[in-house]
This record gives C-alpha cells, sequence and structure tokens, in this order.
C-alpha cells in the first residue's frame, strides 16, 4: 500500500504581512514589520528609522542578521523606500479567490496567521477591533464553505508596533498580558470554527526587533523574550483548551535537519550540541520543562542563568502543546568552529542547492519526521515545506515549474516512507505557500514557492492576477489520490 492515511491533511500555509496587505484598512494597526524594507540574497532587508538628531539609520532585520536598535530610534516610513507587507499580493481583497483556488486542489486545511494589530491595533486596547474580527470570520466562513479546516498560527514573527516601543517586545512580561487576551479573543471569536492552534511560528529562530520588537539582538535578550513567549504559549494553551473542548495546540519550528560535517569526534559533539539548540524550544515546549543542557545552551550564547521562577515552571508543565509542528526547507551540515547561530552551515557536497543556496534534501524529511517523533512521541505535523524559485511566466501567466513539481515529489515520497515504513504519526501537511507571496529572508516576489502565480514584480508592480502554474494540476492529482500518484 502507497497511499497516505484517508484522515491525512493536505493543505497549504501562508503569513499575514507575506500574504494579506490591506495595512491601513479595517482599523489595522502597524507592526514592526510594516517598517520593513524589500531586499535580496545580497542586499540583506532592513527597518528604517530615524534617530533624535533626525539622522536616518537602516538596522538590517532580516532572518540572517538582526542588528541592534539604538534607544532613541523610532521606526519612520521613507518616501524612497518600498515596503512589501503594506500590500504583499492582497489576500485581504482576494481572499475568496484565493480559497476557492485552494479548493480546487482539493486542499483539507489551510494554514494561516492571523495579524496581531488587525485584532488589537496596539495590543493594549481593552476591547478588540470588530472590523479585525469581521475579516477573519469571513475567511473562516469562506474555508467552511469548501470544507476545509483551519489552522490558526496566532503570532507568525510579528509584534504590534506600540508593544515594541513602549515595553521593548518580548523583553517584558506585560507582552505575555497582552498576548494571552489577544489569543482569548481568538479562541471566543473562532474557537467554534477552529480546532488546530499554533501559538508561535519559528519560535527557535526568531529574534531582534522584527519579530520579537527587541532592541537589542544579544543571547541573553533572546533567550528572554524566548522564555516570555514558552510561558505566553503555556497559557494560552491552557485556556485553549479550556475553551475550545478538542482543540489541538502545537507551536512551529524551523527544522533544517543538521549533519555533522565529517565522524571526527568534535564534529560529532559539536553536532550534539548544535541540535540542542533546536531541541531547547521543543521539549521546554512539548515536554513542559527546560531541561538539563539548558545551561549549556546559554552558555554558547555568553550567560550563564536565566531567573525561572517556580511559577512560571508549573505554568509550563501545565500548557504543553499536543503536537508538533515544524517547517522543512533544506538540511544544513554543521562542524566543530561554527558559529551556534549558522544559518547556512557548512557546504554539502552530497547535495544540490536552490537559487537561494539552500540544499536541497529530501531524506533529510523522513530523517527529520523520525527524529522528533522518536524523542517527543506526539503527533508531528509538516506546516511548511516548499521551493523557492525563479519562475518564467508566458504571456497568459502560465508557468512550467517541473523543478517545484520534482522537489515536491521527492518530499512526499520521504513523507509517506516516514508514515508508512517508519510508523511516524504526520498527520498533515502544509506546502509554503499556495498562491506566490513576498518572501521573508528577502522581501522579494521573485522568490516565488506557490502553486498558483501572482502577477506581482518585487516592487509591488503588477495586476495581481492569479494564474494556476503546471505544479496546481499535479498536486490536485496527489490529492485526489491520497499521494499514490507521485
Ligand atoms: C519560514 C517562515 O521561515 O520560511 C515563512 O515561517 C517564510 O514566513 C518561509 O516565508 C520561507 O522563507 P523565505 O525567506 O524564502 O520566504
Amino acid at each position: 500500500m502507497s497511499k497516505f492515511p484517508k484522515d491525512f491533511l493536505w493543505g497549504g500555509a501562508t503569513a499575514d504581512f507575506q500574504y494579506e496587505g490591506g495595512f491601513k484598512e479595517g482599523g489595522r494597526g502597524l507592526l514592526s514589520h510594516d517598517y520593513e524594507t524589500d531586499g535580496s540574497l545580497e542586499n540583506p532587508r532592513h527597518h528604517t528609522m530615524k534617530r533624535s538628531d533626525g539622522s536616518i539609520i537602516k538596522p538590517r532585520s532580516s532572518f540572517f542578521y538582526a542588528d541592534e536598535v539604538p534607544e532613541d530610534a523610532e521606526p519612520v516610513f521613507l518616501d524612497d523606500a518600498y515596503y512589501p507587507s503594506h500590500k504583499a499580493v492582497d489576500f485581504y481583497h482576494h481572499y475568496k479567490e484565493d480559497i476557492k483556488l485552494m479548493a480546487g486542489m482539493g486542499f483539507t486545511v489551510y494554514r494561516f496567521s492571523i495579524c496581531w494589530s488587525r485584532i488589537y491595533p496596539t495590543g493594549e486596547e481593552e476591547m478588540p477591533n470588530q472590523e479585525g474580527l469581521d475579516f477573519y470570520k469571513d475567511v473562516f466562513e469562506e474555508l467552511k464553505k469548501y470544507n476545509i479546516e483551519p489552522m490558526v498560527t496566532i503570532c507568525h514573527d510579528e509584534m504590534p508596533m506600540v508593544l515594541a516601543l513602549k515595553y521593548d517586545g518580548w523583553a517584558s512580561r506585560k507582552v505575555i498580558d497582552a498576548y494571552v487576551k489577544y489569543a482569548k479573543t481568538l479562541f471566543e471569536a473562532f474557537g467554534s470554527y477552529c480546532k488546530y492552534w499554533l501559538t508561535f511560528n519559528e519560535i527557535n529562530a526568531v529574534r531582534g526587533f522584527g519579530p520579537c520588537g527587541t532592541r537589542k539582538s544579544d543571547g541573553y535578550t533572546r533567550y528572554l523574550a524566548d522564555h516570555h513567549m514558552f510561558v505566553a504559549s503555556a497559557l494560552a494553551t491552557k485556556l485553549g483548551h479550556e475553551m475550545v473542548p478538542g482543540s489541538k495546540f502545537g507551536a512551529m519550528y524551523a527544522m533544517s535537519e543538521l549533519y555533522p560535517a565529517t565522524c571526527k569526534p568534535e564534529d560529532m559533539f559539536h553536532h550534539l550540541e548544535a541540535r540542542r539548540e533546536n531541541w531547547y524550544f521543543i521539549d521546554t515546549m512539548a515536554r513542559g520543562y527546560y531541561h538539563n543542557y539548558a545551561k549549556s545552551v546559554w552558555s554558547h550564547h555568553g550567560f550563564d542563568e536565566l531567573d525561572i521562577s517556580e511559577e512560571d515552571k508549573k505554568i509550563l508543565f501545565e500548557g504543553q502543546l499536543d503536537f508538533v509542528s515544524f517547517s522543512y526547507y533544506r538540511s544544513n551540515t554543521t562542524q566543530a568552529g561554527d558559529p551556534w547561530f549558522n544559518v547556512g552551515g557548512s557546504p554539502n557536497p552530497y547535495l544540490e542547492n536552490t537559487p537561494w543556496g539552500w540544499p536541497i534534501d529530501a531524506l533529510g524529511l523522513r530523517y527529520c519526521l523520525n527524529e522528533i517523533y522518536d524523542r517527543i512521541q506526539k503527533p508531528v505535523f509538516v506546516v511548511e515545506n516548499g521551493m523557492g524559485a525563479i519562475d518564467e511566466a508566458d504571456e497568459n501567466g502560465y508557468v512550467e515549474d517541473d523543478y517545484r513539481i520534482d522537489y515536491l515529489r521527492e518530499h512526499f515520497k520521504a513523507m509517506r516512507d516516514a508514515i508508512l515504513i517508519d510508523g511516524v504519526d504526520c498527520f498533515g501537511y502544509t506546502m509554503w505557500a499556495p498562491i506566490d507571496l513576498v518572501s521573508l529572508s528577502t522581501g522579494e516576489m521573485k522568490k516565488r514557492y506557490g502553486f498558483v502565480y501572482v502577477d506581482m514584480d518585487d516592487k509591488g508592480q503588477g495586476t495581481l492576477k492569479r494564474t494556476p502554474k503546471k505544479s496546481y494540476n499535479w498536486m490536485k492529482e496527489v490529492i485526489s489520490t491520497q499521494g499514490e500518484n507521485l
């Protein structure tokens, strides 16, 4: 038998500030990402800010760099800069069309993030913004029409601007209260529509001003902010379980597979320690406590201790996640002497790279699924996977994206083997991103992932017309045959 299990969920995933747009509509407040420019692999994205002496600074903000932001710097929009989150690809006005396209492929799940500042514009209002709630209610209704199960990311790498500026974002416990209030509002408003919730996106990778709202990006600030997010996640999980019967909670981890560069004992031991940089997050949130090696992780980041109260320990234990979800795009290779936060890793001579230099490694996905399930013994879900590529559209917007089909086919085979041969309890897959959207790391449009082409360029020019690519029909066939016809 080579079919995926009958109830396996198939779908796609998106994030609000890369997809939704409508940044000044419907009472939405500002996010830290709204001040982030476009960029490229060679020219990192940056925030635009003004200092008290009137000078403009541009701290780098991409996933790969998180520059410190001086205390007196305030975000400012510059006339000659392009800010991709403002329009993104305008899901705000295209949601009916986009969801219909997803349904056309047979999606049974759609993972999307709710924009925090659309619900609480500053993060601090007493009452939520009704227009924001109405927008997402329409989205949920549209999904219901096509029997698509929603999966909501409560916070996808983002922070209402006011919370960042007033409290230094997740460096402050005040933001825990704001987050829990926001989560409670979502459970009240959408609990009847939504069973699957992810408290945070790629919590093991975020740091700095853009995603966390912190001005500093040193090790201590980062891990303190992470601790506050752990507590917020656990409180929201406990509350969600009480308010939404049958709800299931996960959080999302960036889980490239990680290989030691050689079998040299020093490389092997470095690999063990580098992998703990990821386990630290999954163990604490899915098993509910800081593990024995936490101090050693902290010491790699230049500090000895985090002050964790007995009350917080209790919260973490009571708010354990129900499943583990993760993104998988690539594998990395590491060796003794590599820095601890090393997204790119050392080169792997056995693998080909995407045009953005990400090693393509389908077997690594099977490895990862096994590794997580062996260790945590809770169901797993692949909530992001896909290939960023340059698509050449013809005059009708049609793209022959065989490279994307090849990438996905190999990853689906690996996932199928993990489930059917290795016995991993993986209950779904959401491809990043079913409709082309803005890249997180580079802010480009030309790094495309979708089954559907969107007519828009890196500077936001284009008709926004949606056109299914060759991979669209291929995916439809995959879903309708439960992955038997790959
Ligand atoms: C994940 C994020 O890191 O990877 C997404 O959750 C992101 O927001 C995706 O878009 C792909 O990365 P990129 O930089 O190619 O958009």
